[in-house]
């Protein structure tokens, strides 16, 4: 990781993304930060490096992260507050990361509220180990009702790496895409940083999400966005981070 990137150091300048919109940092949900203070010590060091607004996606998944509007806004709630207490300026919003699975279908068929951001987006996901049987017919339903899916790290399915002409069906079909920044530096393996490289080329790419679950995740990323390459790769990504402000 990083080899090409030796002695190209910059200061790190984010504000070309501005807006954080795939995040694991509402504490104890899910696989993300555990505890309050940890969430404090990474999201005040978001400002230096050019951000201005997060929204935290904790994961929605059946029995697993049994998340919902309910308890996720009122850890909002306690982390904005946590934030004031410590002087530390920074737009907070919640949304959420929706697992597209039958649990998802069942709750969106019951007319359940979908946590949602920006102009109706919502960020999905599906299972590493084998694509969601029913992940065409659900961005078809959630588009005819007037939602706006964003696949959160297209790369990381490693079961579309050897068929790419199904991310260009996806995209057909109306579905956004987020690449991770982390799968930029090659920290999810080489096969995954050459698919998120390919996809920022064929101009796919919608968004970039720092998907950070923990401290390791914000030190590899923080010695990524010192370097310049990082800035050569994503400079004419047409993002649509920034229009996520308002
Ligand atoms: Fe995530």
């Amino acid at each position: 990781m990083f080899g090409l990137f030796k002695n190209a150091h910059v200061v790190p300048d984010l504000s070309f993304i501005g807006v954080d919109m795939h995040s694991h940092l509402l504490p104890g949900l899910d696989d993300g930060l555990v505890n309050i203070e940890d969430s404090i010590a990474i999201i005040k060091e978001l400002p230096l490096l050019g951000y201005t607004k997060l929204i935290c996606t904790p994961h929605i998944l059946s029995d697993y992260y049994k998340n919902s509007p309910e308890n996720i806004l009122p850890k909002l709630a306690e982390l904005q507050m946590a934030l004031n207490e410590n002087n530390i300026s920074i737009k907070l919003e919640a949304s959420a990361e929706y697992m597209i699975d039958y649990d998802f279908e069942e709750m969106f068929h019951a007319g359940k509220q979908l946590l949602t951001f920006g102009k109706n987006y919502i960020l999905v996901e599906m299972s590493y180990v084998a694509p969601s049987p029913n992940f065409e017919k659900m961005i078809f339903e959630l588009r005819i009702k007037g939602f706006s899916p964003i696949l959160a790290h297209p790369e990381r399915y490693n079961f579309y790496h050897q068929n790419f002409e199904y991310y260009q069906r996806l995209k057909n079909i109306g579905c956004l895409f987020q690449v991770n920044l982390l799968s930029l530096a090659g920290y999810y393996g080489k096969p995954v940083e050459r698919v998120a490289l390919k996809l920022i080329k064929e101009n796919m790419i919608d968004f970039i999400g720092t998907d950070l679950h923990h401290i390791n995740h914000f030190n590899a990323m923080k010695t990524f966005v010192a370097h310049k390459d990082f800035y050569k790769i994503v400079k004419d990504v047409p993002l649509k981070n920034k229009s996520l402000l308002v």
